[in-house]
């Protein structure tokens, strides 16, 4: 059994049987963020898809804390270094492939953005997330579903900064995930969406579960 929480924007706790994981955990500042920082304990990975403040957030703070290891593209990665993380605990990768840590598999994908963006593949206990990030709408979102085949898929709907809902749900239709959530919507008026406007279309294709900021779900 593997949990997902939602809390908030992009940001997701993922508890796999050896290993819990935390992705762009942007909790100080976020309208909708459902936990403090200073509440999340015991996370072995700290993943961060790109540095905009509202992923980047307060990962190298959880990392330090938790003694985690911080995960994202070299770019990105500096801003740990600079934070003060020991080496030791920033795992600088760049997209490609997918890589064995031992208790988990990591891997970067690409995603359509600004700056260095990247979706992550996150692979333990037999089942595979793919949380793509910030991105737009891409044809390669096909190549990642066929290549890692992922139970979960995270997909931003929001528009405005990523794809809205009716790109996100043709998305979805490329990835096939087996279950599929939507995120970084009605944080801010500018990614004010209606989910149901995503899921409709989608049945019998994807399971979508639409969870609240601070709901969790279990595959
Ligand atoms: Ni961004
Ligand atoms: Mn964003």
């Amino acid at each position: 059994m593997v949990r997902l929480s939602w809390f908030g924007h992009a940001a997701w706790q993922i508890e796999f049987r050896r290993c819990k994981v935390i992705i762009d955990p942007f909790l100080n500042g976020n309208p909708s963020a459902s936990i403090s920082p200073d509440e999340i304990k015991g996370v072995d990975y700290v993943l961060v898809t790109h540095d905009h403040s509202d992923h980047l957030g307060d990962a190298v703070e959880i990392a330090k804390a938790n003694r985690a290891k911080f995960v994202s593209i070299f770019e990105t990665s500096n801003y740990a270094r600079k934070g003060g993380l020991p080496d030791d605990d920033i795992i600088s990768m760049n997209i490609g492939s997918l890589n064995d840590f031992g208790t988990i598999h990591i891997g970067l994908v690409p995603a359509v953005h600004s700056g260095n963006p990247t979706g992550f593949i996150i692979m333990s206990d037999d089942k595979t997330i793919y949380h793509a990030g910030d991105t737009a709408l891409f044809g390669d979102m096909k190549l990642i579903g066929d290549m890692y085949k992922p139970d979960v898929a995270l997909l931003p709907i929001g528009g405005f900064f990523t794809m809205g809902p009716e790109e996100a749900a043709l998305a979805a239709k490329m990835i096939k995930a087996k279950v599929t959530m939507p995120m970084h919507f009605n944080t801010f008026e500018a990614i004010k969406q209606d989910p149901e406007r995503f899921a409709r279309g989608l049945t019998g294709i994807t399971d979508v579960r639409i969870l609240k900021p601070g709901e969790s779900t279990e595959i």
